[in-house]
């Protein structure tokens, strides 16, 4: 909404939020999230064309295009559960919409929805008894996290589906308009309803599958010779292969990848493609396997057991430049190095506050440290679950002789110079690649 209130000076876009403190974080000098760029277009916009407050209902009224982006997080209880989306938080709002509407209004679906929720939503909007009308506009979001701003300010493309009606095609037309005023227009494509709800889940899906795809070939190549990032880049040479997205890491986070495939796996059941669900469950099924499959490689390099020792997990967000830690690969390897018994120290320039409320109960038996010198002085081993640029600048010679010996770098992103690691002393596992180890047997240096 910031990059359109700058974009658009024509517009009055109000932000609301049921959330009191949020939304005082947002007026504040401190936004509740961390996102590079973000601050100085909110700056920019704030109470001059960008808005935000908690009245919710006089926002509404006022408004006459509303973009909906409430949480539908995966469904924890009832039919579904754990896979299907759970759209309470929808339902709520085009409530309130209703309640609170006394002209027609455009209703965009800026959440990720299951295909054909937009059917549900015409039906409450389309219930009220005042004859006022009602147009839902899909308009999904593809920006991610950390390069948001960007992504924002200049798409590859944007979406927009509505109703093949007079009356659904002018709603989708005052959309494009809006962002016809940046973006252009050969990337704003406009489909269907379903199509457009549909291509989110599936953009996401692809995306995923192809770091999955990648992550079982690096399972792989740490058998054999092979290293997984000339493998990728190899392949990636192809062009109709592509190079992005091919990086092997410790395992895909994030709050959408996992829960919109879920979604779409729930969604092939519910019209009886069995297959074509199981299919794509296995995506999420080989991130869990890589992530479960790092930490026993973990395991079993330290001799096989972890317990009393102190390792450093340097990164507790889901990808750089973001304080995002949901389903953060970080925290999953944390919670089963916990399990183990071992001592954790968990470092990361921004995203220390939420690891700490994501790992609950957990939290307690977890030390916080910003300084990633002070988290890997006596510990055992190393793990890098967050490729932030400054890990790959630090003093390894420094961190090398503060460690206890046999010193362990588990590198799950990839990012460190592993030969340069090795020769310092350190024993060295990456991800797709034989460990390089400097274990002496009998007189003679020996790869374990
Ligand atoms: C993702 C999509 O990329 C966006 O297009 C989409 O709009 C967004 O979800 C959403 O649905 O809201 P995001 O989750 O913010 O964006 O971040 P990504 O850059 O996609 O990274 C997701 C995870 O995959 C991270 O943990 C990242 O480290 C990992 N990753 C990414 C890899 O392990 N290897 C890669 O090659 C790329």
């Amino acid at each position: 909404m910031a990059v359109i209130a700058n974009n658009c000076p024509q517009h009055r876009v109000a932000v609301v939020d049921i959330n009191a403190a949020r939304v005082a974080a947002w007026q504040s000098d401190r936004l509740p999230i961390y996102e590079p760029g973000l601050d100085e277009i909110v700056r920019r916009a704030r109470d001059k064309n960008l808005f935000f407050s908690t009245e919710i209902d006089r926002h509404i009224a006022e408004a006459d295009i509303i973009f909906v982006s409430v949480n539908t997080p995966t469904k924890t209880f009832g039919r579904g559960a754990g896979r299907a989306a759970d759209l309470q938080d929808w339902e709520k709002t085009a409530r309130q919409i209703l309640e609170n509407s006394t002209s027609p209004k455009i209703v965009v679906e800026k959440s990720t929805l299951p295909v054909r929720t937009a059917e549900a939503m015409e039906r409450i909007l389309d219930s009220n008894s005042k004859g006022m009308r009602f147009d839902i506009v899909s308009n999904p979001e593809f920006l991610a996290e950390g390069t948001a701003i960007r992504d924002m300010q200049n798409p590859d493309r944007v979406l927009i589906g509505g109703r093949e009606t007079p009356s659904g095609q002018k709603a989708v037309q005052a959309i494009v308009d809006i962002y016809a005023q940046w973006v252009p227009s050969e990337r704003i494509v406009t489909t269907n309803l379903w199509s457009s709800e549909l291509s989110k889940l599936v953009a996401n899906a692809f995306l995923a599958q192809r770091i999955s795809s990648i992550n079982a070939i690096s399972a792989l190549c740490e058998k054999t010779e092979a290293d997984v990032s000339e493998v990728a880049h190899a392949i990636g040479m192809d062009s109709r292969i592509g190079s992005r997205f091919l990086r092997a890491s410790v395992g895909f986070g994030g709050s959408c990848f996992k829960k919109d495939i879920l979604n779409l796996v729930y969604l092939c059941e519910h019209y009886g493609l069995q297959e074509v669900g199981d299919y794509w469950k296995q995506v999420v099924e080989m991130n869990e396997y890589q992530q479960a499959r790092f930490v026993s490689n973990m395991v079993l390099s330290m001799f096989n057991t972890v317990a009393g020792k102190r390792i450093a997990l340097l990164g507790a967000a889901f990808k750089a430049n973001t304080n995002d830690t949901r389903e953060s690969p970080a925290l999953n390897v944390c919670r089963a190095l916990l399990e183990e018994r071992a001592e954790i120290v968990i470092s990361d320039p921004h995203a220390l506050d939420n690891a700490r409320a994501d790992l609950g109960d957990a939290a307690q038996h977890v030390t916080f440290e910003p300084d990633p010198y002070a988290a890997a002085e006596g510990a055992h081993a190393i793990a890098i679950l967050t490729e932030w640029p400054h890990f790959i600048e630090l003093d390894y010679e420094a961190i090398f002789r503060s460690m206890i010996k046999p010193a362990f770098i588990f590198d799950g992103r990839n990012i460190l110079d592993h030969t340069r690691l090795h020769a310092m002393g350190f024993n060295v596992y990456a991800i797709g690649r034989p460990p390089l180890t400097n274990f002496v047997v009998n007189g003679t240096e020996a790869n374990v």
